[in-house]
């Protein structure tokens, strides 16, 4: 937290949702759910056929708004118009093979296609249905007409299916529906038409065709960071090492890279064009002098490996830095950590260093969490509170904001 602030990716985004009859409905009190925790302001509409699918209890109390279901509710007119004006996004998830064919023929037999027919908003559809269904022409048509008047259709999953048959039809699922929203619609613009580069992970130093040096840094704070700066609006490309993450968002520009030559040669290549470059790798410093073309056998009762100094990345990013150009760089250390980093930044002409110490517990490689310190060129120093990767994320690109808006 930064001065008690975090940050909810949908604060004060209001959502609409509409829930048709399909069994996939009882997934959209999960969705319910994560748009709540993310701040967002959610308003759920069922058609009379969902209320045999899902609770208007469990959602009202889980939105914390009444669940609308009819045009007339309680002797109240619901306007239907104004529900409709309200939104930022309306969603229908799912959506049954029924209604969508209402929508496509502009049918209004029911509150949700009487708001659907007034939404000023983008509207997200979120099918669900049986494969043949799926596949039905009919089906096919109807999804051609909506997508031609304007709304964007989800993919279906491929998985086991109501019927018991496995195959196409499964409502996407709601993280990947949440997912959509945010970097469709949700992305905020303190970062537009900023280029960052996140170096991410290890490096795989080979000694021969089958063993390499290298070390346990897993990729989770680089491309949390990657994420953090893309939903401030910002371009971005992680440069990875061999590592087990996945990115979140499709428009996150991924190279994989083995080495450190490889990565040094992919950052230097891409340094000219990038506002914001954050080197959270751990890239080795050393690899083997001589790498075997042919497996090593262990004939020798000794073996005394030689190794080489790599290129260090960020260094050379540090001397080739431009004007308006922000450079960060991580140290770890585990004796005379302030003074380290401090050295760091200026040998390294960085504009920050994010200190991790071996010394905080439940810190570091391969945890969920961190806790560090941040050093700016100004003087300036900030200690962040052990927390989620991604929040401690959230917050280094919040303080890079200040620091590049100062
Ligand atoms: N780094 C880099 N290229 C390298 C080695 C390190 O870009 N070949 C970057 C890391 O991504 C990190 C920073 O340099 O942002 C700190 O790396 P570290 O290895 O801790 O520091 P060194 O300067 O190599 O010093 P030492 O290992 O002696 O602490």
């Amino acid at each position: 937290m930064i001065g008690g602030f975090f940050v909810y990716m949908l604060k004060g985004k209001k959502i609409l949702l509409g829930i048709t009859a399909s069994i996939a409905a009882y997934k959209s009190i999960l969705l319910v759910r994560l748009l709540m925790k993310q701040g967002a302001e959610v308003k759920v509409i069922l058609t009379p056929a969902a209320k045999d699918f899902v609770s208007p209890v469990v959602l009202s109390t889980l939105s914390k708004n009444e669940v609308l279901v009819d045009l007339s509710h309680n002797n109240a007119w619901n306007n239907h118009v104004m529900l409709g004006r309200w939104a930022d996004v309306m969603l229908i998830a799912p959506l049954s093979c029924n209604t969508l064919a209402k929508m496509a023929n502009g049918l209004c037999d029911n509150l949700l296609m009487a708001v659907y027919l007034s939404a000023t908003c983008p509207v997200v559809l979120a099918p669900a249905m049986d494969e043949d269904m799926w596949h039905h022409s009919s089906t096919k048509k109807n999804l051609q007409l909506v997508k031609e008047y304007g709304n964007i259709i989800l993919d279906v999953e491929n998985g086991e299916l109501a019927s018991g048959l496995f195959g196409e039809g499964r409502m996407a699922e709601p993280e990947n529906i949440l997912l959509f929203i945010t970097e469709n619609f949700f992305r905020s613009g303190e970062l537009k038409n900023k280029k960052a580069l996140v170096t991410a992970g290890s490096t795989y130093e080979p000694l021969d065709p089958v063993r390499f040096v290298g070390n346990h840094s897993s990729g989770k704070m680089g491309f949390a960071l990657a994420e953090a700066l893309y939903e401030k609006g910002a371009d971005v490309t992680i440069v990875s090492g061999p590592v087990h993450q996945t990115k979140k968002y499709d428009g996150i520009r991924i190279i994989h890279v083995s080495t450190a030559e490889e990565m040094y040669r992919v950052c230097m290549n891409l340094h000219g064009d990038v506002d914001i470059e954050i080197m959270a790798a751990a890239v080795a410093d050393y690899k083997p002098a001589n790498v075997s073309a042919e497996k090593i056998k262990k004939d020798k009762k000794d073996f005394t490996l030689s190794l080489e100094k790599t290129k260090d990345i960020l260094t050379a990013l540090g001397q080739a830095k431009k004007q308006n150009q922000f450079l960060v760089g991580f140290a770890l250390e585990t004796n005379n950590e302030r003074e380290h980093a401090k050295n760091k930044l200026a040998n390294k002409n960085a504009d920050m260093i994010v200190l991790n110490s071996l010394r905080d517990e439940n810190a570091g490689f391969g945890f969920d969490t961190n806790k560090v310190s941040v050093f700016f060129a100004d003087g300036e120093e900030k200690e962040l509170k052990l927390a989620g990767k991604k929040e401690i994320a959230e917050q280094i690109v919040q303080l890079i904001i200040q620091k590049i808006n100062a």
